[in-house]
Parts: C-alpha cells; sequence; structure tokens
C-alpha cells in the first residue's frame, strides 16, 4: 500500500501575480479564485476529522491507518500553506472571503456529535475535489495562457487530491460508516459548496464590476457547460458516490501520478512513508 507524499511546491508565491491570472479570463478567474479561498479553513476541517476519526478507531485499525493519515494530514496543511499565500496576494487586490465566515458559522453544528458525520462530511468533500481535480488534470488546455507558476500549483494540488482521494472514505469504512449516511451527506456537502461557491464567485465578479457583462456569462457556460466544461465532463463522476458498492479508488489516479512524475522540478518530496 502507498501512502500520500508530502511535497514542498518549488513556485514563487510573494511576487504579485496579474489580476486576471486564469488566461485573462474574468470568469475563470473569479471561480478558481473562489476555489482557493475554501481552502484554508476547510482543509483545516478535513485534517481535524481525519484525525478524530483515527482516535476513534479501535487501536489495531488505529495501526493500520497511521502512516496513511500522516501523510493526508501533511498534504492537506501543504495545500493550506501554499493557498493561504496565494490568498493574501488576493485580498492585496481587494477581494474579500465570504466563503471562511460562512464555514466558519456552520462547524459548530458538528461539534459533540459522533465522529463519522465529520469524516463523512470530509469523505464527500474529497470526493468533490478528486471530481474536480480529475477534470483539470485530464482538460490541461484551460490553463494554457495561465501564468506557469500558478497553473503548476493547480495541477500540483489537483494530483495530491488525486493520490489521497480513498483516506478519509477509508477511515469512514473502518469506523462503520454506512452507506445511507455517506450518501445523505454528500447531498448536504453538494447544497452547501455549490451554494458558497456561487457566493463567492459572484462576490470576486461584482468586485471587479464584470458581473453583468455578456462575455462573463459567455465564459461561465463554455467553463461549466461546454463540451470539454466541468459541469458537463464530471456529473456523472460526483454522481458515482451514491452507487452502492462505490470507491474513490475507482477513479482512474493515473492524470495525477503522470503530472507529478512530469513535474519533478516543480517539488521535493519531504517526506516517504
Ligand atoms: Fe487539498
Ligand atoms: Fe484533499
Amino acid at each position: 500500500m502507498t501512502h500520500p507524499v508530502v511535497r514542498r511546491l518549488l513556485i514563487d508565491l510573494e511576487t504579485p501575480f496579474a489580476r486576471h491570472w486564469h488566461g485573462g479570463d474574468v470568469f475563470r478567474t473569479a471561480f478558481s479564485n473562489a476555489l482557493s479561498m475554501s481552502f484554508p479553513l476547510g482543509e483545516q476541517f478535513f485534517i481535524d476529522s481525519v484525525r478524530a476519526g483515527l482516535k476513534a478507531l479501535p487501536e489495531s485499525e488505529g495501526e493500520r491507518f497511521a502512516a496513511e493519515v500522516q501523510g493526508f494530514v501533511g498534504q492537506e496543511a501543504t495545500h493550506r500553506r501554499v493557498h493561504a499565500l496565494f490568498n493574501l496576494q488576493l485580498e492585496r487586490q481587494g477581494y474579500a472571503n465570504v466563503w471562511e465566515e460562512r464555514i466558519r458559522r456552520r462547524l459548530p453544528q458538528l461539534q459533540g456529535l459522533d465522529a463519522r458525520h465529520a469524516v463523512a462530511a470530509t469523505a464527500a468533500n474529497e470526493h468533490f475535489t478528486a471530481v474536480l481535480a480529475g477534470w483539470l488534470l485530464s482538460h490541461t488546455e484551460w490553463f494554457t495562457d495561465t501564468e506557469p507558476r500558478l497553473a503548476t500549483m493547480w495541477m500540483w494540488h489537483a494530483s495530491e487530491e488525486l493520490e489521497h482521494r480513498s483516506t478519509a472514505f477509508d477511515v469512514y469504512l473502518a469506523l462503520g460508516g454506512n452507506q445511507r449516511w455517506r450518501a445523505r451527506w454528500m447531498r448536504i456537502v453538494t447544497w452547501y459548496f455549490l451554494s458558497d461557491l456561487a457566493v463567492q464567485t459572484w462576490s470576486n465578479l461584482k468586485h471587479d464590476g464584470v458581473q453583468w457583462r455578456w462575455s462573463t456569462w459567455k465564459s461561465a457556460l463554455s467553463y461549466l457547460f461546454g463540451r470539454a466544461g466541468l459541469v458537463r465532463c464530471s456529473f456523472g463522476a460526483w454522481r458515482a458516490y451514491f452507487r452502492r458498492g462505490f470507491h474513490p479508488s475507482q477513479a482512474d489516479g493515473s492524470p495525477g501520478r503522470r503530472w507529478l512524475d512530469e513535474h519533478r522540478e516543480a517539488y521535493t518530496a519531504v517526506g516517504q512513508h
């Protein structure tokens, strides 16, 4: 069994980048910025949930998952740090992070509940990120005109999301989590994730004053619903989560492995477990 490898990304995030860094496209930039804004707090929640899940496992099971969870935590902690640096630039560009506040308001609802709820919510989020990651890595054409260091950041993150896509799910199963709650949490997470993403994207577009431009919505339509678009290409993969017998490892992890193989100059591996 291979465990997630922690990699330090060798890119410069101190030098400011262009406001519409994603190929000069206002919608794609606003959408990707929104996703990034959710990561520092969201990924901390994933780390805390999986750690609490590990603690709730019987000792022998806990030992079986220790190295895997350590790799997962190391990867998500690195993602948080890198996206916090990226988000600092967004803050300097005047964008307001409204997504964080929405997560913060919701978190107390899970306090005191069985650890499996937070792990199931994490597994659902991780499926979302893995689906998104698979799409990004197989449609790199969207990033052709993007500043290379930023394209690298997104592809590295996507590759690691694919690499650790089973961790939270396997911890949930080991905790005896059932299919009914797994599906229920996916419905809840889908609602929150999509509404938060829409609110944050709208806020970013509004800050630029481009929310009513026809070109903005034309880009949104092709990015989301066009032939190579996110929704059109990923809906089936998202829905597979509701299937009995679903497991994240059934998705193809090779685009991530390939990217990591072909871009060894972009990172150093910190820990091999
Ligand atoms: Fe991540
Ligand atoms: Fe993740």
